[in-house]
């Protein structure tokens, strides 16, 4: 069935919000040449061919890869584990926790593990309670072992890995091998190196597919074929999208069309936070997923002219209905610097019919044979309508369903419109030195060779903090 995601910015406008915080019409119509630059400009890093295809940006060609080795691999081992466990972090390990918590179930009422519904661990912490109480839960035997870095050499998977691998050994002896798959980037960097000297099964990662932007690579495809997802539907829905994402029209493209209309409101109405806001429990693990997308891709210091900008727009996650009792008296009476983007899912498997009991006392009675569903509905509509009342824009995209192909075309449609709304900050949303500036310093205090300078740095910090 083919999908429907509907973009509405009805409450983005001034005419609705008011001029202050609202965009008018005519600015939207006046930089819509902006936007088509954006997309003739995106489409030259991301199509170029020569010199190098490794150095094009990756991520539009990914859902047009055969997932058939994937998918081979999964089909040997399925029946013989009932835990997926994944190490990795950032973007290594986003996409999977979005794709297992949308498409199976939130965490943590998942059913309980079985070989015919394997859950999803991801160690994508260093805290050792969180370690320790994993082994405890997991059984060596019946567990699937992923780790998962791009660059090989991530110091808190690495750490996570060489724990889990000694526990998989002391169980499994020589069979351990077997049980464990590297992905990382192939031919490159001393996970692939152990990896081969060890015999595990590798999966490759595009040198040109930036860990965020990775979800549909091997990176999030692994996990997902090894948890039964439908894999091919995932790509079909987001190689439409992708076909719907080219088209140089923001009133055809809704990537392009949010790109420019948040890219807007935080230039002009400086909406300097974005507060997506998932009416749904199985996107909240996307919602983490979009975070890390949005902040690492758009949190620059530097312009493509390599002028200090300091630009980004923060994001923040908050879950609907829960947060509107944590966070709603922020955004209807705090500072007017945020925009709201609601994600809405139209029908839901189970509407959560409730009983028709009449038990007496007002405050039940008037919800008795209603839904859950419904609650859901009116408690957004509620807060849209709040928040309008107070001139705070907000806006919504709409999923038909929450399936393979809604999710593989709603994460493409948030990836192009991260690459898009980057082309019109004309920073390069691609790289992302302050991550690594930090991954640096832990290198040098950790005692990893070849870091001194940062170690000398570290020092030189520590000095400056005990200065009188
Ligand atoms: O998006 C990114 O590039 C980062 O967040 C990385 O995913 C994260 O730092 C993990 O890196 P790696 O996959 O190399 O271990």
């Amino acid at each position: 069935m083919p999908f429907h995601i509907h973009f509405d910015d009805t409450n983005l406008m001034a005419r609705v919000v008011g001029p202050v915080d609202g965009l008018q019409p005519e600015e939207i119509e006046q930089t819509r040449s902006r936007a088509e630059a954006a997309v003739a400009a995106f489409a030259e890093i991301a199509e170029q061919e020569a010199p190098d295809p490794d150095k094009r940006v990756g991520f539009p060609h990914l859902p047009y890869e055969s997932p058939a080795k994937i998918l081979e691999y999964a089909a040997r081992l399925r029946g013989a584990y009932d835990t997926v466990c994944l190490l990795g972090i950032g973007g290594s390990a986003l996409g999977a926790w979005a794709l297992d918590c949308a498409l199976r179930g939130p965490h943590p009422v998942q059913k309980p593990p079985s070989p015919e519904h394997p859950r999803l661990i991801v160690l994508d912490n260093v805290d050792p309670t969180f370690v320790g109480a994993a082994l405890e839960v997991m059984d060596p035997h019946r567990t699937v072992v992923l780790v998962i870095t791009k660059a090989g050499s991530t110091a808190e998977t690495l750490a996570a890995f060489l724990i889990v691998r000694d526990w998989l050994v002391r169980a499994l002896g020589g069979q351990a091998a077997g049980r464990i798959a590297a992905i990382t980037t192939d031919g490159k960097g001393d996970l692939d190196t152990l990896a081969r000297r060890e015999g595990y099964r590798r999966f490759g990662i595009p040198k040109n597919v930036g860990g965020r932007f990775s979800v549909l690579s091997s990176v999030g495809l692994v996990p997902a074929a090894l948890l039964g997802l439908d894999v091919e539907k995932l790509l079909e829905g987001a190689a439409e999208m992708t076909r719907q994402c080219w088209i140089p029209d923001p009133t055809r493209n809704p990537a392009l069309r949010s790109a420019l209309l948040h890219g807007l409101l935080l230039k002009r109405r400086k909406k300097t936070t974005q507060v997506v806001f998932p009416y749904s429990n199985r996107l909240w693990g996307t919602a983490f997923w979009f975070r890390q997308l949005w902040a690492e891709s758009l949190g620059k210091k530097l312009d493509r002219a390599r002028t200090i900008v300091h630009q980004g727009q923060t994001p923040v996650a908050a879950l609907g209905v829960t947060d509107q009792h944590s966070q709603l008296q922020l955004y209807i009476e705090g500072p007017k610097d945020k925009v709201f983007t609601f994600w809405t899912v139209r029908d839901s498997p189970d509407p959560g019919a409730i009983p028709d009991t009449r038990l007496g006392p007002e405050a039940f009675d008037y919800l008795a044979g209603q839904s859950l569903a419904t609650l859901l509905d009116v408690e957004r509509r509620s807060t849209e309508a709040a928040l309008v009342e107070v001139n705070q824009p907000n806006c919504n995209f709409v999923l038909d369903r929450l399936d393979e192909e809604h999710l593989g075309a709603f994460l493409q449609l948030m990836e192009f419109q991260t690459a898009f709304t980057g082309e019109l900050m004309n920073i390069d949303a691609f790289v992302q030195e302050g991550v690594e500036l930090g991954k640096r310093y832990t290198y040098a205090l950790m005692g990893r060779p070849g870091y001194d300078e940062y170690r000398q740095r570290f020092e030189d910090y520590e000095a400056k903090r005990h200065q009188p």
